[in-house]
């Protein structure tokens, strides 16, 4: 069974004290920080770069978990890989060549994530699975923090965990509940944004997302 890992996505954080807020989710229990970048290309939204994992780099030892959501990821996987990333998660959607994107995150000895949308189906990331470390469940449209969760995505998580024995990760719309219904299907790595940062007690928010 694999280990429950929580990591609180920064785009729900006060950005005005960002190192602050995440000495607090470390200190309250979290494993990873999960780092969402927007190029208001691929998402309607636009978020942080390189620069901004440059600078939390020193503050934590919690492992960087950098979600891109852009457009043609192989143009940014050296900037974040030197930037301090530990996990580097590019869209099978966003990139025509996969495995030249996996070449390069392992290139630089980064652990290695792809992610699917809502809408897209196992088929397009079974030629992969074997190459990398995680899969990143998308429960919610990309773009933005805050949104439902949408459950008719448990299934491709309960699929997936059939054929793929590495790393799950859910990120969208997940709270104490949903957490549940997730990791009931296999996912092991929950992200949370609004369900961390938008409450007053973050090791209670992280306890409840483990289900404690
Ligand atoms: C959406 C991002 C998510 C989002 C999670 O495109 O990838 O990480 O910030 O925020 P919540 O947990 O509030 O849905
Ligand atoms: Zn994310």
């Amino acid at each position: 069974m694999n280990k429950i890992l929580i990591a609180p996505s920064i785009l729900s954080a006060d950005f005005s004290k960002l190192g602050r807020e995440i000495e607090a989710v470390e200190e309250a229990g979290a494993e990873w920080i999960h780092i969402d970048v927007m190029d208001a290309h691929f998402v309607p939204n636009l978020t942080i770069g390189p620069v901004v994992v440059k600078s939390i780099r020193p503050t934590t030892k919690l492992l960087l978990d950098v979600h891109l959501m852009i457009e043609n990821p192989e143009r940014f996987i050296e900037s974040f890989a030197k930037a301090g990333a530990d996990m580097i998660t590019f869209h099978i959607e966003a990139e025509d060549d996969p495995k030249e994107v996996i070449r390069l995150i392992r290139y630089f000895k980064k652990r290695v994530g792809v992610s699917i949308r809502p809408k897209t189906g196992l088929g397009a990331i079974e030629q992969i699975l074997p190459m990398v470390d995680m899969v990143l469940v998308m429960t919610v449209e990309l773009g933005f923090a805050g949104q439902e969760f949408m459950s008719d995505c448990l299934p491709k998580i309960e699929e997936l965990r059939k054929k793929f024995k590495r790393d799950i990760q859910v990120d969208g719309g997940i709270n104490a509940s949903t957490a549940a219904e997730v990791r009931a299907k296999g996912a092991n790595v929950i992200v949370a944004g609004t369900a961390i940062f938008g409450t007053k007690n973050y090791s209670e928010a992280i306890r409840g997302l483990r289900g404690l």
